[in-house]
Parts: structure tokens; sequence; C-alpha cells
């Protein structure tokens, strides 16, 4: 089922267009992977979904609503969240407080309780043993579990991660994509991912979107996209990192 939907999506910076015509939907509880070449507006495309970024043109529609104009805290109250390639965090505060603050964060712009309690967020994050240590002195895998954390502590029903994998090494990506498939399976939420890493993504995703100068190229299932000549052609061939 239908839970996000671009249509005709542009994003305009000056004269330079990021996004054109961007049209497709994520579907309810889907890992949908998001991959092209450096600048081919991945993050852009991200932005016009959380409301980092109002579209130039087009609409976003989330559960049936028109999303297009709203305001990132807005879409936050109605359940969209995102994580960044580098961990935005409360650095001066505790791994604890950084937590409460997301989940604090989450009541006000929902004006309820958020549905996810921080003992589920504490098991899929694994962060128990972390909590009164200052959020800047943990390291990096530490530190992006404590960002998606402080984003299920707002309620989500779908997250937008923005490279989660950077900077990780083999053995902390086995780990941290774990922890995304468990915070699908255990709670539903829907993922949206950008990665460059492409074998993470053949592993991970049910879906995977293929952009390239702001374009829509292919979306399907990773063994077709990832397989696809003229993928292989843009972007893999320029970049087979993984
Ligand atoms: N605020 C902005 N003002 C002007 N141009 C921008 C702005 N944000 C992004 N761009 C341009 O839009 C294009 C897409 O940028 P974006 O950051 O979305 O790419 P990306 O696919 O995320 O790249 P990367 O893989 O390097 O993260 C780039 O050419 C970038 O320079
Ligand atoms: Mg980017």
């Amino acid at each position: 089922m239908t839970q996000m939907s671009l249509e005709n999506v542009t994003m305009q910076f000056g004269p330079f267009r990021a996004l054109t015509d961007m049209s497709f939907h994520i579907e309810r509880g889907e890992i949908l992977g998001v991959a092209g070449p450096n600048g081919a507006g991945k993050s852009t495309l991200m932005n016009v979904c959380t409301g980092g970024l109002r579209a130039s043109g087009g609409q976003v529609i989330f559960n049936g609503q028109d999303i297009t104009r709203f305001k990132r805290h807005h879409r936050c109250g109605l359940g969209i969240a995102q994580t960044f390639q580098i961990p935005t965090l409360l650095s001066s505060l505790t791994v604890g407080e950084n937590l409460l603050a997301g989940q604090i964060f989450g009541r006000e712009v929902r004006g309820e309780e958020t549905g996810i309690s921080m003992e589920d967020i504490l098991f899929l994050t694994q962060l128990e043993d972390h909590l009164p240590i200052p959020a800047a002195q943990a390291d990096l895998l530490t530190r992006k579990r404590i960002m998606l954390g402080a984003a299920l502590a707002t309620g989500p029903e779908i997250i937008f991660m923005d490279e989660p994998l950077g900077g990780l090494n083999a053995e902390e990506i086995v780990e941290f994509l774990q922890v995304i498939r468990h915070v699908r399976e255990e709670l539903g939420i829907t993922i949206v991912m950008v990665e460059h890493k492409t074998r993470a993504l053949a592993e991970i995703a049910d879906r995977v979107l293929i952009i390239n100068f702001g374009e829509f190229v292919m979306l399907d299932t990773p063994q077709v996209v990832l397989n696809d000549d003229h993928v292989v052609e843009i972007y893999l061939g320029k970049r087979h990192d993984a």
C-alpha cells in the first residue's frame, strides 16, 4: 500500500534544477534504497520529502495528504523522520538525554505521546550501556545509533536515512544494517536509505531507486536494478566501491 508519493517534483536552486519531474511511490513498510552518482540529487530528494526543503513544483503526498508546503516539524508530527550523513546530536548532552530530547520533540509536534516506547528504542539501538555517556564521546557507530534512536523517539512511520553506512568499517556495516532491519521488522517503520554501498543495498533493500542528474532512472528490485546495463554504465562504472 502506498504511504508516500512524489508527483512531478521539481527542485530549483536559482537557475539550477536539482530535481526534475520526479515521480514514484514509497510502499508502507518497505526498505527503499536510493542510489546515484555524486550530485545526482539524492539528499535533495530526501529533503523535499522530510521538509528540509520545499519543492519548487509538483506534490509530495503522505498518507493521502498533500504535505508539499508543510514545514519539517509539521511533517515530523505526522510521522516523518530523518537521519543525516554526519550525525547531528546534542553533543553536550548524554546519550540518554539525546533520546529524551527526541521523545519530547516528538510529543510536542504530535500533540500526544509517541507510539514508540523508550524500552523498544533501547532494545533496538542497544544503547542501554551508553546512556550516561556524553554524546560527544561516543564512537561513530554509537553516534549513528543515537541519531537513529532520537529519530525513533519522535514516533515516526517512515525514516529517511542519508548514507547511514558512511564511515563505518565492514564489521560495523553488518551490525548497523541489522539494526536498520530490526527497526523495520519490529516496528514496521518504512525506511528510505540513500547509500553508495550497492552491495549493502542489494542485501537490505526491497527495492532500489536510481536517480541521475536529478532525474528518475529506474525503480525495481535490487537484482533487476543493479544488473541493469544502463545503471551499471551511469553509476556502478563510476563508483563501484562496494
Ligand atoms: N542549497 C543548494 N543550493 C544550490 N545548489 C544545491 C543546493 N543543494 C544542493 N545543490 C546542488 O544540487 C545537486 C544535487 O545535490 P545533492 O546534495 O542532492 O546530491 P547527492 O546526490 O546527495 O550527492 P552526494 O552523493 O555527493 O551526497 C548538486 O549539484 C548540488 O550542488
Ligand atoms: Mg547527498
